[in-house]
C-alpha cells in the first residue's frame, strides 16, 4: 500500500481528506486527534500496520505490516443524523459486510461489533466519539479486516476464533479496491441511517438469530436466552429462559454451550 494508489483507488469518494500512514500507533487516535482539531467530515486515516492497535473493551488489535486494512473514518453528524447516532456502529457493519458479500464471503454481524465469515471473526469496528459538552461533535468508524494470513493473531491471543480473507477467499482482495467498496457502501447506506429498512437489513445480517447465546459484559451478569433481534437503538433483543424479555446494550455474545 502507498499513499498514491490509496488516493487513486479513492479519487471518486467525496472523502474530507485523506492521511496515509505506513506505520502509526492507532489510526482511531490519530482521527479522534484530527477530528478535535476540525476535521471534514469524511476525513480518512488509513495505515499499513498499527503499533498500538486498539479493539473494543479495552483489547489490542493486531495490525502487522502488509497484511491487514486498518482505517478510521471522521462522520460529523447533520442535524437529523444526531438522534439515530447509536446506529453508527451498524452503519459501518452492514457496509463492511455488503462488500465482503460482493466479493461472495457470506459475512455476517456478531452484534456489536464483529464481522464473521463462516462463523470466524474477519474484521472488527471500534466506534468512537470526540464530544462537544453533551454533544457528539464526530463519531469516528475504525475497521480492521484481516486480510492474509498474516494478519490472523496467534491462538493464544484470540478470545474468539479469527481469520482472513485469504483463508476463506483462497486469494488476496486489493486492500484498495476493499477499502474504496466500503466507504461508498457506508456513504450509501449513511442518508438511511434512522429508516426501517437500516434496521431491517442490520438485523436480517446478525450472526446467531433465534440461536440460544450468552452475553458476557465486564461488571455484569451473564444473560442467556435467544437472540431475537434489535431494538431501534441499535441494542440487542433477547428472550430469557423465563420468557423475559431483555435489552442488551453491550458485551460480548457468543452461542451458549451445548445449545
Ligand atoms: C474489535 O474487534 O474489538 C474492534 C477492532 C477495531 C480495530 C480497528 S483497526 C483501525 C482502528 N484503529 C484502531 O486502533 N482500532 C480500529
Amino acid at each position: 500500500m502507498d499513499e498514491k494508489t490509496l488516493q487513486a483507488a479513492l479519487r471518486e469518494l467525496p472523502l474530507g481528506g485523506l492521511r496515509y500512514f505506513p506505520s502509526i500507533g492507532s489510526t482511531n487516535d490519530e482521527a479522534l486527534a484530527w477530528a478535535a482539531a476540525g476535521a471534514a467530515n469524511l476525513s480518512l486515516v488509513v495505515a499499513d500496520e498499527q503499533t498500538t492497535g486498539r479493539g473494543r473493551a479495552g483489547r489490542k488489535w493486531f495490525t502487522p505490516p502488509g497484511s491487514a486494512l486498518a482505517f478510521s473514518l471522521i462522520l460529523r453528524p447533520a442535524e437529523d443524523e444526531r438522534p439515530h447516532l447509536t446506529r453508527t456502529v451498524g452503519l459501518a457493519a452492514l457496509a463492511l459486510s455488503d462488500s465482503l458479500r460482493t466479493h461472495s464471503l457470506e459475512a455476517q454481524i456478531k452484534w456489536p461489533n464483529d464481522i464473521l465469515i463462516a462463523g470466524q471473526k474477519a474484521a472488527g469496528i471500534l466506534v468512537e466519539s470526540v464530544w462537544n459538552g453533551e454533544d457528539v461533535d464526530c463519531a469516528v468508524i475504525g475497521m480492521g479486516i484481516n486480510i492474509s494470513k498474516g494478519s490472523v493473531p496467534p491462538p493464544e491471543e484470540l478470545n474468539f476464533p479469527a481469520t482472513s480473507l485469504e483463508e476463506n477467499l483462497g486469494v488476496l482482495i486489493d486492500r484498495e479496491q476493499l477499502l474504496r467498496d466500503v466507504l461508498a457502501a457506508l456513504i450509501e447506506w449513511r442518508p438511511r441511517l434512522g429508516s426501517d429498512e437500516f434496521l431491517a437489513a442490520w438485523e436480517a445480517r446478525l450472526a446467531f438469530r433465534g440461536q440460544q447465546i450468552q452475553i458476557q459484559a465486564e461488571g455484569e451478569a451473564t444473560v442467556s436466552g435467544e437472540l431475537l433481534g434489535l431494538a431501534p437503538d441499535g441494542s440487542l433483543r433477547v428472550r430469557e429462559k423465563s420468557g423475559n424479555a431483555a435489552i442488551i446494550r453491550f458485551g460480548d455474545v457468543r452461542l451458549r454451550p451445548g445449545a
